[in-house]
């Protein structure tokens, strides 16, 4: 794990000319064009822009959740347009934490059992499995509520359940798909300023989608996109 300090000069997440295109003729969209972009570990790039101007197609693509039907997109060592599917279920599991707007919970488990399925996957021992799950719901301020199942807890509780589990990997990157889409203004807040204070102390690199303005000022990179093109790009107020 790299701290803020150590951060290295290498990209640890870069796209070159990214397209996709869905459909042909008639119902050809072209939902993300030409996107250039590099991520350092320690940065946080924030997509916006309109619905249906590209910020889930161009996030999944990064995710190695779709592939582009042009330009590449790299993450660490791998080339992820042209790796084979094994190659990008491993990066997914091991290297990658997803935050979905729905939380993505399952809801028969425990917060705890859901914050411990990704290590599940990846074979960690029990013992350390609990230690590791102990700690990152205490990260997330639900220490008291492990047992709990997502039906039993407010929306801002669950959303803390789904940061727990997307970094229990201890991930390169952490993506995140409107993270607080279905919580009030209010928790929202709440919830935006536990994610980047969470990845920031871990030095992680990060890319969030949002419609909040408030989250590029604490970016290092906002792209804004219109009809999957870049139409501006600065340097958040974060430039880390
Ligand atoms: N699987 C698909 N098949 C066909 N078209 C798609 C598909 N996914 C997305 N699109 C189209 O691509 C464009 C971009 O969609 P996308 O979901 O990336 O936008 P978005 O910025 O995430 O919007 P929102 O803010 O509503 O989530 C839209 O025109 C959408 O209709
Ligand atoms: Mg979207």
């Amino acid at each position: 794990m790299n701290t803020q300090a150590q951060a290295s000069a290498e990209p640890i997440l870069r796209a070159q000319a990214l397209t996709r295109v869905f459909g042909e003729g008639v119902t050809r969209v072209e939902a993300c064009a030409g996107v250039d972009l590099e991520l350092r570990q320690g940065e946080l790039l924030v997509i916006k822009g309109r619905s249906g101007s590209g910020k889930t197609t161009l996030l999944n693509m990064l995710a190695a959740v779709d592939r582009p039907t042009g330009g590449s997109v790299t993450l660490g060592d791998v080339e992820l347009s042209s790796a084979p599917e094994e190659e990008l279920v491993r990066v997914r599991r091991d290297r990658i934490g997803f935050v979905f707007q729905g939380f993505g919970l399952i809801p028969v488990l425990s917060a705890a059992e859901n914050v411990e399925l990704p290590l599940r996957l990846q074979r960690m021992p029990a013992a350390e499995r609990e230690d590791r799950v102990a700690r990152l719901l205490a990260d997330v301020g639900l220490a008291e509520h492990a047992g709990q199942r997502p039906p039993e807890m407010s929306g801002g509780q669950q959303q803390r359940v789904g940061i727990a589990r997307a970094l229990a990997t201890d991930p390169d990157v952490l993506f995140a798909d409107e993270p607080t889409g279905q919580l009030d203004s209010m928790t929202a807040a709440v919830i935006m300023d536990l994610l980047v204070e969470l990845v920031r102390k871990r030095g992680m690199a990060a890319v969030v989608t949002t419609h909040d303005p408030a989250m590029a000022e604490r970016a290092s990179l906002v792209l804004e996109l219109h009809d999957g093109r870049v139409v501006s790009r600065h340097a958040g107020a974060a430039v880390g």
